[in-house]
């Protein structure tokens, strides 16, 4: 039987135009994507919007719009960025849909059953930037007297009638659940700080809102609509056909991965595991969470409006140069910067020279004095057989850290491959060959061509428009691209396409 697969993005607020930050933790959950459908997993992948609450609510009046089309503009704009870096994803969930409605009064009548939900009267502070509710001793006070969260949002004094969560009844199964389950939270360091939180104690939530009316409505309570995290967390089960049981979808829930940012583990690690936990639902799996892209030491953020589009950078440098840059350049967990700079390093040194070069360099004398055709398989000496097995042990190596999610060092095993291949190159010399050896010239060029696929094949997920092509060049057939299928060795002499470069050098445009 094909085993399942669920991993979800957050969906991302429709109060602006989706910048860098978004686009990362789309492109993690893709490679991730791609990579289970590569190992054979029949995998749902989610993205989608989170269009209700007081921040999407005053983003629409500022654009002097009714917030159902200015979210419906938006919601096509985070499409668009999904297109345009290459996510694939099966579903894209909008909380303004029908279905959502529907799970979500579900949802809420589930918890409510249960007796974990009651009303009160919530005062306090509420951060509408973050769309959450926060304790006095949370907060700082700046030098002009103004009160900021940790995040450094603004917080505003809230009076409403509300319904609250019991959320202080579930302190104790939290606890035991994240002891049960070590992997349930990556990377540890959020770990701990999730687990210190609830030790801490757990306030009671509020989960309704009534000083404003952008959002679900809660069912048999006029006035109040769904506090937004509660809606927009419950997107994941919706997406798998909650409430109908009999739903295509719903034998993937729990998910499997949730990736989300550092800023809303708490929301993911806490409060969703309760929600579910007190409708009587299965809890997911992990949430795995990304550091920030700062600029400047500052978060990127539409709030602030320091962002990066992704759609320009893409344009500038190529999708897949981005793609790789992004994996590459920072352990997942850990914040890291953008410079242009440090673009055209990783984009020159390891795609142009590293990869592009080795590709090139084989393909080209493959074409040249090989009459275009693959070479066959010759007696191995020592230094072809390290090379080979080095590239054949490529999906072994580079699963425990994809399953981990740490990318940066998955990446890091595909490069000592491919300098090793390098340095096995400019050993074995075929050019030279050509004039005093052609049988070995041939038998070298064979072992990097089975190299370049290995490699090639497993860098699919990373970046999949240049690994499609290097396969294409390699003669390695579409259905041959699959990590079982690398064991599946290709047929000696066939035709190969004239070589192309895949990755050229980036050259600053002259000012
Ligand atoms: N709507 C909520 C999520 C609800 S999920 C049930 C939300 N949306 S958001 O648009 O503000 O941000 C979503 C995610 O975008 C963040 O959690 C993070 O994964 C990503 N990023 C936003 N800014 C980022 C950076 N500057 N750097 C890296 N990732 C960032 O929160």
């Amino acid at each position: 039987m094909t085993r399942s697969f669920y991993i979800t993005t957050p969906i991302y607020y429709v109060n602006g135009a989706p910048h860098i930050g978004h686009a990362y933790t789309s492109i993690a959950a893709d490679v991730m994507a791609r990579w289970k459908r590569l190992q054979g997993f029949e995998v749902f992948f989610l993205t989608g919007t989170d269009e209700h609450g007081q921040k999407v609510e005053k983003a629409a009046a500022d654009a002097g719009l009714d917030p159902q089309s200015f979210v419906d503009k938006i919601a096509a704009d985070f499409k668009d960025m999904a297109r345009v870096m290459g996510i694939s994803y099966d579903d894209f969930i909008r909380t303004t849909e029908e279905r959502h409605k529907v799970s979500c009064a579900e949802l809420w009548k589930r918890i409510a059953a249960a007796g974990d939900i009651y009303l009160g009267h919530y005062e306090g502070w509420y951060a509408v930037r973050d769309e959450a509710f926060y304790d006095e001793s949370e907060l700082t006070t700046r030098p002009d007297g103004t009160k900021v969260a940790p995040s450094g949002a603004p917080v505003e004094w809230v009076r409403e009638p509300s319904y609250f969560f019991r959320l202080s009844a579930w302190q104790d199964r939290l606890l035991q659940f994240y002891e049960e389950h070590p992997d349930f939270i990556a990377p540890s360091s959020r770990r701990n700080e999730v687990m210190s939180f609830v030790r801490g104690g757990l306030l009671d939530l509020s989960i309704s809102r009534t000083t404003f009316n952008w959002g679900i409505p809660v069912p048999d309570a006029p006035g109040h609509v769904m506090y937004v995290w509660l809606d927009a967390l419950n997107n994941y089960v919706t997406a798998c056909g909650f409430p109908d049981p009999a739903a295509p979808r719903w034998h993937y829930w729990p998910a499997d991965l949730h990736f989300v940012g550092k800023d809303i583990i708490r929301f993911h690690a806490v409060y969703w595991p309760a929600f579910l936990m007190a409708a009587g639902l299965p809890v997911p799996k992990r949430v795995t969470s990304n550091g920030w892209w700062v600029v400047d030491g500052e978060k990127m953020s539409k709030s602030l409006g320091n962002v990066i589009e992704p759609r320009k950078l893409v344009d500038t440098f190529g999708l897949d140069q981005i793609r790789y840059f992004l994996m590459r350049e920072k352990p997942f967990g850990a914040d890291g910067s953008i410079s242009h700079q440090a673009i055209i390093s990783r984009i020159n040194v390891e795609l142009a020279n590293d990869l592009g070069n080795l590709a090139q360099r084989t393909l080209s004398l493959v074409a040249r004095n090989c009459g275009g055709q693959r070479p066959a398989r010759g007696a191995a000496t020592e230094d072809d057989t390290a090379l080979l097995a080095a590239a054949q042990a490529l999906p072994e190596a580079l699963d425990p850290h994809m399953d981990r999610q740490t990318f940066h060092e998955a990446l890091e095993e595909v490069w000592k491959v491919i300098r090793a291949a390098n340095g096995y190159v400019d050993r074995q010399a075929p050019w030279a060959l050509n004039k005093t050896d052609k049988a070995r010239m041939g038998d070298v060029l064979r072992v990097l061509l089975d190299t370049l696929r290995a490699v090639a094949t497993v860098l699919q997920p990373f970046m999949p428009d240049s690994m499609s092509r290097m396969l294409d060049q390699l003669g390695v057939a579409p259905d041959r691209r699959t990590l079982d299928a690398l064991s599946l060795p290709l047929e000696d002499g066939e035709a190969l396409p004239p070589p192309q470069g895949v990755f050229p050098r980036y050259v600053e445009p002259a000012a």
